[in-house]
């Protein structure tokens, strides 16, 4: 039997900023495991898009003095532009601000709100009356009515970690303008979440980490509050049927993204051509899907959202459920939050300014498994890793065997292996790569590449023991096995290699003369034929050039507050 098709999605970033490292954690995991699927014949596909309303990005526009339109559109371009110089492969990437979503956004609102899942209430928001708005939490600032410290954010205290209501701020000021913003009375539209408290007690468990399941427990078998799921206007995003004033708070419409953005890849010739509809997608098989499974891969920051209220939601819309949330731990550098004065908070594009993306892929993958915990970019670890690893061990095994071998050789491989080589191939080399796989199966990219590293280090201590550089004055063609084995046991690694570094492994495919490698090439060994000539795959990084992002990183940072400060607006 086939297996069921996969649709893996990873969170949409917001719209208001660049994509930073920080980011790229979850995007680039995704990546490789959709990649590891596709090697092994799997019909996956990689989803995604901007995530693009809300009161941050309509601030934003009006400070550039653009609409929210051109913005959203700048930003994906942008966004798009950073993740594919990255090799983040998205099979669609769209926005949440299309009529595809529109429509389900008010689809999903109609049938919550007419199965009585909603409410109407009073609700009493700070307002201020210079920029006539109602202030999100974010756009107040204050005394802690906990601690008293002050200049904290309207939803909880850096300091003390209190959470309070924005209204119980002491001397609360307007973020953008400074002023003192009033009590100003409304309605607002919630969700209520109590509703489905069984439902989330039995589903959650089977679908999410351990360890977040757990303490989602704790959620669910407390308050449950109700969830506000409109905004007044002023408010850039989809207003909501049957109001005249009130759009849909972000968080409802954005996971609503990951269907509207399927169903946009589904009307593409590509998608036409694989045979599925959205419906296929996205419908229970006993509401006419067909068999397809569904991958959420975010960060911890938003488990709430895509565990609490976006199975509610999905439920109440009749659709599939996810077949898994995976999360992921946040990235530190240097053992620290990321940090825009140490110039640490770096964008994907001052890296790409100043280093080759292969290599945070590779570092990244290094670090990354299936658990929740943080990760650190530590600099200095980075820089030695990649010339260590990669470059030390990995690629010099390629380099020196393909560099002998064409230019003192003819480059052309042996018709047999030597008895040493073909024990190493046999016990060393080949029982490591159904670990390999069972490692990528369950998205333990730490794991691959310590496996990697011990096939490198088994055959550098065969290659440096064999030392083909004497032999070959005396033996050519037993110098030609050695080369032959030691290519042989690099071309698996290649292949091992190819979902994190896919245009590495696509190098070494045309050096040896094959189409691009799928996981099944790994079951050949490569006999009697010739070589192309050796590329560069590889080189060390200089310790300067990370010096050189970080410095980069700051001067970008001072410049946008020095023109923050000449506006004369306050940082947000
Ligand atoms: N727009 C929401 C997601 C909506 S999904 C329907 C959002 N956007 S975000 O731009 O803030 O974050 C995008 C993804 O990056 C999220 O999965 C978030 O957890 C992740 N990360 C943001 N900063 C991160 C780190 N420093 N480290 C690791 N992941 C990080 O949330
Ligand atoms: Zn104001």
């Amino acid at each position: 039997m086939k297996s069921p098709k996969r649709l893996v999605t990873a969170a949409l970033p917001y719209a208001n900023g660049p994509i930073h490292i920080g980011h790229l954690v979850g995007y680039m995991q995704a990546d490789f495991w959709v990649r590891w699927n596709r090697m092994t014949d799997r019909d996956c596909i990689y989803i995604c898009g901007d995530d693009t309303h809300g009161t941050p990005i309509m601030m934003k526009a009006r400070e550039l003095g653009i609409t929210p339109e051109a913005l959203i559109a700048k930003a994906k371009a942008d966004h798009f532009k950073d993740f594919s110089d990255f090799g983040i492969k998205f099979d669609h990437y769209s926005s949440t601000h299309t009529e595809e979503n529109r429509k389900l956004a008010e689809e999903f609102y109609i049938k919550m709100r007419d199965a009585g899942h909603t409410v109407v209430k009073p609700r009493e928001q700070l307002w201020c009356n210079h920029d006539k708005m109602f202030l999100p939490d974010r756009f107040v600032k204050g005394i802690c009515p906990k601690c008293g410290t002050p200049d904290q954010y309207g939803d909880n205290c850096d300091k003390c970690g209190a959470t309070y209501d924005a209204a119980d701020l002491k001397s609360p000021g307007c973020s953008i303008c400074g002023s003192t913003p009033t009590l100003k009375g409304s309605e607002t539209i919630a969700f209520k979440l109590s509703d489905f408290r069984e439902f989330l007690r039995e589903w959650v468990p089977g679908h999410a980490p351990e360890e977040v399941s757990n303490k989602l427990a704790e959620w669910i078998d407390g308050e449950l509050l109700d969830w506000d799921i409109s905004r007044d206007a002023p408010y850039f995003g989809f207003q909501i049927p049957g109001t005249t004033d009130k759009y849909f708070y972000v968080w409802l419409d954005a996971p609503i993204g990951y269907i509207s953005s399927s169903e946009q890849w589904c009307n593409t010739p590509e998608g036409k051509k694989a045979g599925y509809s959205v419906s296929d997608y996205w419908l229970p098989e006993d509401k006419g899907g067909k068999p397809a499974e569904i991958y959420h891969f975010i960060g911890k920051d938003i488990i709430k959202f895509h565990l609490l209220f976006w199975p509610a939601m999905l439920k109440t819309a009749g659709r599939k459920l996810p077949t898994e949330v995976f999360v992921n731990g946040f990235l530190t550098v240097n053992g620290e939050k990321m940090s825009k004065s140490k110039g640490t908070f770096i964008s994907a594009r001052t890296y790409l300014d100043h280093l080759d993306p292969s290599y945070l892929r590779y570092y990244f993958a290094s670090k990354l498994n299936a658990a929740l915990q943080d990760l650190d970019l530590g600099l200095e670890d980075f820089v030695n890793r990649v010339n260590s690893d990669l470059v030390g061990k990995i690629t010099n095994l390629g380099s020196r065997g393909a560099q002998m071998l064409g230019k003192r050789l003819g480059g052309s491989l042996a018709t047999s292996f030597d008895a040493d080589g073909d024990q190493l191939l046999k016990k060393k080399v080949q029982p490591l790569l159904p670990e390999i796989a069972k490692h990528y199966d369950h998205r333990d990219f730490a794991k691959v590449l310590t496996a990697v590293r011990e096939i490198a280090d088994e055959t550098n201590k065969y290659f440096d023991e064999k030392a083909p550089w004497n032999l070959i004055k005396t033996d050519e063609e037993e110098t030609r096995k050695v080369l032959t084995t030691t290519l042989n046991a690099f071309r698996l690694i290649a292949i091992s290699l190819k979902p994190i570094l896919p245009d590495y492994a696509d190098k070494v495919a045309s050096l040896l003369g094959e189409a691009p490698y799928k996981w099944s090439d790994t079951q050949t060994l490569l006999l009697g034929k010739k070589i192309g000539e050796y590329q560069h795959l590889a080189t060390r990084i200089e310790p300067a050039k990370a010096d050189a992002m970080v410095e980069a990183t700051i001067k970008e940072n001072e410049k946008v507050s020095q023109a923050r400060a000449a506006a004369g607006s306050q940082p947000s």
